[in-house]
């Protein structure tokens, strides 16, 4: 989803946000921009499309300026253009503003401005900011920095809706202007410079120090200062992070795209993910949670809340916990539960699962539970990110950076550190016996090897995806655990090969979607739980009489002559099947794409973090 990257400081700026757009492109755009201040005057280069097309247009040569904003739009207000694109100005040119989020009043400002004489171009929300600043730095008839600051003060307690804001103004050539509300805004300093980004990673090989803005804060930012404000513009101190963030591994290593490379991580990821807290014959460690014992104990029900695949990860969690600790666990989507009425007390946990710790439905999801009183707790694979900073407690996965939009290692991380939380509250509230949580810990920790020789037998979903690639519809199906493996494995089908699928739970088909399969349908039959194995392949027999082909992905011995291909996984506890049956199928997908020729990283509409509601 858009981007914003800023620059003051000393170098010539262009090529820095240039460099920083590219590092943001993995978010999904459709147009990108830049404004330099420079002679008092605001230079604008802006383009529908890729960052490439933007630099071709800008003449480094001519833009010579040292502080500079730029933005990459995914359009939500008016299509994706070039008049559409950020960076926008006020009509006299006097201040510029690239804008993350929505402004839901968008439209009565825009008549209040017009009915003041202002003029707009574009069909964007953020089009207002920009003159509501020029409106308010007017109507105090002088021309100082406070009156900058004051202005764009002003301007945000008339905004409704989220809003990361970085502005500049012609004759003010030394500032900058950072604010944000419900959508990330961080501060990386350098040496007498200061980078300014929504996402850490577009500016993470300048600088490890980061500030990282709060709701409502706003933070003035000269070359070698910065002061930060609250919403009065009462002045405050803040502390500088340091990240530890390895910013190497946010390049392709050789693999082809950054989706493979993410694949084939997952086993060094899960490791990383747990290998600190399992010690055998000793509990599982997760003293940087301080909840109490007793608070674990008296828990009467947990939330899962999430959106995509960190809800699906959230799915194969909850029927962990239910078994493994007999709490009732129920899995929302954020954009639902922040609209619902949950019942929610202070016995009850609310987990937030979200690989970026950005997605503005689980942020608004999070603080909806902690008005309600009950216990919050992050899951996130970003040190620092919003939703960490909000939740009562935070774990993290170590998956390192996820480029690609369709999330994967993420989603086995999630996973794997839901069952290692499941496994530590069983341990508390002893609802195992001590031998059975030890043998699940050891199952556990032998995943990622089983992950590798999985990973080895890439070239048959290679063939596989040959085969399929053209078709137009196809269906997963499992029972149990197996269902949300079928989630997930038809999400990722979907968002980078645009082949349109289906998730069903195998018994419910006959219960209407069955009417869909014909001759030569594909299905995919997920079967790795013992106990339902028969009830499945009866379900898949069905299918089959209709002229379904069935792939197979399983743990068991399946008769090969009932199915298209039986494809095996090594075996595990049945709890833990998700982490292994997940990867055939992501294997798939990416094969299946890469057949249809698809930008497999930066699919079509999608973005990387969902920060808009
Ligand atoms: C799909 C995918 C999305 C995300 C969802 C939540 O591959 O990546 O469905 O899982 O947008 O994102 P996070 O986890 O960042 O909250």
């Amino acid at each position: 989803m858009c981007g914003i990257v800023g620059y003051i400081g000393e170098k010539r700026c262009t090529p820095i946000l240039l460099h920083g757009l590219k590092n943001l492109e993995y978010r999904g755009y459709d147009s990108a921009g830049i404004a330099i201040l420079e002679n008092h005057s605001i230079q604008i280069q802006k383009e529908k499309g890729r960052v490439a097309n933007l630099e071709s247009l800008v003449n480094p040569l001519c833009l010579q300026g040292t502080v500079g904003i730029a933005h990459t739009r995914w359009a939500t207000h008016g299509k994706p253009s070039h008049v559409n694109s950020h960076p926008h100005l006020d009509s006299d040119s006097c201040f510029a503003v690239v804008h993350n989020g929505i402004i839901e009043n968008y439209k009565v400002l825009r008549e209040f401005l017009e009915e003041e004489g202002y003029t707009f171009s574009s069909k964007t929300d953020t089009e207002v900011i920009p003159n509501l600043i020029h409106y308010y730095y007017t109507l105090q008839k002088e021309t100082s920095i406070s009156a900058f600051l004051q202005a764009v003060s002003s301007t945000c307690q008339r905004l409704e809706g989220s809003y990361a804001i970085l502005a500049i103004g012609k004759d003010f050539p030394g500032i900058e202007i950072a604010v944000k509300k419900d959508s990330p805004l961080v501060i990386g300093k350098g040496n007498k410079e200061f980078y300014i980004a929504s996402d850490m990673p577009a500016i993470l090989e300048y600088t490890r120090d980061f500030y990282f803005l709060e709701e409502n804060e706003m933070a003035l930012i000269e070359k070698e200062r910065i002061a930060f404000f609250d919403a009065n513009l009462k002045k405050h101190e803040k502390l500088l992070t340091s990240i530890p963030f390895d910013a190497l591994s946010s390049t392709k290593r050789g693999y082809e795209d950054f989706m493979l490379k993410e694949i084939y991580e997952q086993p060094e990821a899960i490791r990383r993910t747990i290998a600190n807290r399992i010690q055998f014959g000793k509990p599982i460690d997760f003293s940087d949670i301080s909840f109490s014992k007793k608070e674990l104990t008296h828990l009467h029900q947990i939330y899962i809340v999430a959106c995509g695949t960190a809800m699906h990860a959230g799915f194969v969690g909850k029927q962990i916990i239910e078994k493994l600790c007999h709490i009732p666990t129920h899995v929302e989507i954020a954009s639902e539960f922040r609209y619902g009425s949950p019942f929610l007390s202070s016995h009850t946990l609310c987990i937030f699962v979200s690989q970026s710790g950005e997605t503005a439905d689980t942020i608004a999801g999070l603080r909806l539970a902690k008005e309600k009183g009950a216990k919050t707790l992050a899951i996130s694979n970003v040190i620092g990110s919003s939703i960490t900073r909000e939740a009562d407690q935070s774990i993290y996965t170590y998956a390192g950076p996820e480029i690609a939009v369709a999330s994967t290692k993420a989603y086995t991380c999630q996973i794997a550190l839901l069952c290692l939380f499941a496994l530590y509250l069983s341990e508390l509230r002893k609802t195992e016996k001590v031998e059975q949580i030890e043998d699940l810990k050891r199952e556990l920790f032998e995943l990622p090897e089983k992950l590798e020789e999985i990973l080895q037998k890439h070239e048959l979903l290679q063939n596989i995806a040959n085969q399929v690639y053209q078709e137009t519809d196809m269906f997963f199906l499992g029972r149990g655990i197996d269902y949300y493996v079928a989630l997930e494995g038809s999400l990722k089908l979907k968002e980078i090969s645009y082949l349109h699928s289906e998730a069903y739970p195998a018994g419910e088909l006959k219960h209407g979607p069955i009417a869909l399969i014909e001759e030569g349908t594909i299905v995919i039959g997920i079967l790795t739980q013992d106990a339902l194995l028969s009830k499945t392949i009866s379900n898949l027999q069905e299918v089959i009489t209709r002229g379904a082909k069935v792939i197979a992905i399983t743990m068991a011995e399946l008769p090969q002559d009932l199915f298209e291909f039986v494809f095996k996984i090594p075996t595990t506890n049945s709890y833990f099947s998700p982490l292994l049956s997940i990867v055939p199928l992501q294997l798939l997908s990416y094969y299946v794409a890469k057949e249809k020729n698809l930008d497999v990283d930066k699919p079509r509409n999608l973005a990387k973090s969902v920060t808009v509601e």
